[in-house]
């Protein structure tokens, strides 16, 4: 009878057990939440190997990796991330040129103030392109876009895209005659890092309109 008894009380140990300890781990194992994260998995594995077109790969994937979700393996999603993110970048780095050159105003060197005026124009019209680029990515694929008006549209990001970069090197350009100093430094540095961001959107830009299809 105690055998029995120790025996019963075993086997419902083992059923509340496996309930309660099993149960969750092997309803965790097919919720959602589990698929969704080896998607994730997948779609930062894709941006890795997509970054490897850019020139700054490890720039890229350190922008792009946590939009994992929204990108999956889609190279138009891609694209599009990363113009979100370079005119994110060029837009507060136009805004803090304006600030700078706010404070020139009231200093001696003008070199730099002209510098500092021409570059902020200059990233102004950056900001204006990659917006159109952007305005233009959000189109692609709409209602009944053919392959020719793909290659249109997607010539379109291409040559704005290039034009923003060369408007963000003209602005570093524009400070070869500057005499060396913090401002300078500090301006070159920051802009130099943010045509990575530019450069990047560029090159999956073209890679994505490489493969010819919406
Ligand atoms: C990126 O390219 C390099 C050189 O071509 C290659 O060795 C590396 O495996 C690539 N990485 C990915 C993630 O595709
Ligand atoms: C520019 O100045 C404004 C007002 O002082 C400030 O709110 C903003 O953060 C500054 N922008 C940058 C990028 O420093």
């Amino acid at each position: 009878m105690r055998t029995k008894g120790a025996q019963l009380f075993l086997s419902l140990f083992l059923v509340v057990a496996t309930f309660f300890h099993l149960h969750p781990i092997g309803a965790a194992a097919t919720t959602d939440g589990d698929g969704q994260r080896y998607g994730d998995i997948k779609a930062i594995d894709y941006i890795r190997t997509s970054c490897n077109v850019t020139l700054y790969p490890d720039v890229c994937f350190s922008s792009l990796s946590r939009y994992a979700n929204a990108v999956q393996q889609n190279p138009a999603q891609l694209a599009r991330v990363a113009i979100a993110v370079s005119l994110s970048k060029v837009h507060n780095m136009a805004s803090y040129i304006n600030n700078l050159t706010r404070e020139a105003d009231y200093s001696a060197n003008s070199r730099a103030t002209s510098a500092l005026h021409d570059c902020f124009s200059n990233l102004d019209d950056a900001v204006d392109e990659i917006r159109g680029s952007l305005k233009q990515m959000r189109q692609i694929g709409a209602a009944g876009a053919g392959g020719e008006s793909f290659r249109f549209q997607m010539s379109n990001v291409q040559t704005w895209m290039s034009a923003a970069l060369t408007d963000e090197e003209t602005c570093t350009d524009g400070f070869e005659d500057v005499q060396d100093g913090h401002v300078k430094t500090d301006v070159c540095d920051r802009v130099t890092r943010v045509k990575k961001f530019t450069s990047n959107a560029l090159a999956l830009v073209n890679s994505y309109a490489d493969q010819g299809i919406p």
